[in-house]
């Protein structure tokens, strides 16, 4: 059986290690780490993360505030506000809640924030900077970086000659998952919808990195044995056994299959989301940082 990678266990390190450098930051500075949350709308799962959120910047010690808008809120309300917390000398880290209402731009919203502020890593600058191995100055995207330390956990920080597989193409996890495996020197596939033989493609990585959104879609007969597997869905399933209505998370890996046959896997849930939110508080500390000077 497969190890499982506890990332709830990882996060909680990670997690500390921004609390104590807080704190020094604080004390010898003043300055205070300060993250806002930007949510539109009513979106139940967006309301339980971005609350989730908000809890562990206050955890961390962080001027955490978060700015609810209804789902009605004009694109140049949205820009309006995205351009005061920019120009906020409290705030270091400006997060805006995806999906956004559709008749807003999220595209422009993005590239609205200030990129030195940008914790998401979703500006066009933070992009080119990890596209071109600058991965040191750029802000890396939360879920991506998060994977990157689970992975590193079990093979280090030099993945050469790995190949690595990340099934999943979105600029919020494929692309930039894609960029960091590549900087680590491993050799990367990126696999979608229009990719020919999955299972035979995903057996041959050593490192297999499922982002899809598709639950449980990963099947064991697609993981190389000893492969390290990175689940990175969080789907919500029917969950008939637990009572009529009743649902369930999982990932995008069959996990009971897949455990079988790997080396080391990550959890759904306790696997990648946790690492998210750490990785969040992470970046928000380092922006602070280059604030303080
Ligand atoms: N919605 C789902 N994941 C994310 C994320 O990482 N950042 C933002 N801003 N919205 C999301």
């Amino acid at each position: 059986m497969a190890e499982v990678i506890d990332g709830k266990l990882i996060a909680e390190d990670v997690v500390g290690k921004v609390k104590l450098a807080t704190a020094e930051l604080v004390s010898e500075t003043g300055v205070v780490p300060g993250l806002a949350v930007v949510i539109v709308g009513e979106d139940p799962a967006s309301q339980v993360y971005v609350a989730s959120k908000g809890r562990k910047a206050e955890d961390c010690g962080f001027h955490s505030v978060q700015h609810t808008l209804d789902a009605a809120t004009s694109e140049d309300e949205l820009v309006a506000l995205v351009e005061s917390l920019n120009a906020d000398p409290a705030i270091h880290g400006i997060l805006v809640q995806l999906p956004l209402p559709k008749h807003v731009d999220a595209a422009r919203i993005i590239q609205t924030i200030s990129p030195d502020k940008d914790v998401d890593g979703f500006h066009f600058i933070n992009v080119g900077k990890l596209g071109t191995g600058e991965v040191e100055t750029a802000f890396v995207p939360c879920t991506p970086a998060g994977a990157m330390i689970m992975i590193e956990r079990v093979h280090g920080r030099d993945l050469s000659g790995l190949n690595a597989v990340v099934v999943g193409r979105s600029n919020i996890v494929g692309k930039p998952m894609a960029n960091l495996l590549l900087a680590a020197n491993a050799t990367v596939t990126i696999a979608h919808s229009r990719t020919k033989d999955l299972p035979a493609l995903g057996r041959t990585a050593d490192i297999l990195v499922a982002a899809v959104g598709r639950p449980q879609m990963v099947k064991g007969d697609w993981v190389k044995p000893g492969a390290t597997v990175i689940d990175v869905g969080i789907n919500r399933i029917p969950a008939p056994e637990k009572g009529e209505g009743k649902t369930r998370l999982v990932g995008d890996v069959d996990y009971v299959e897949a455990a079988k046959v790997a080396g080391a896997i990550t959890p759904v849930p306790g696997g990648v989301g946790p690492m998210t939110i750490a990785m969040l508080m992470a970046n928000t500390l380092k922006s602070a940082y280059r604030a303080a000077g």
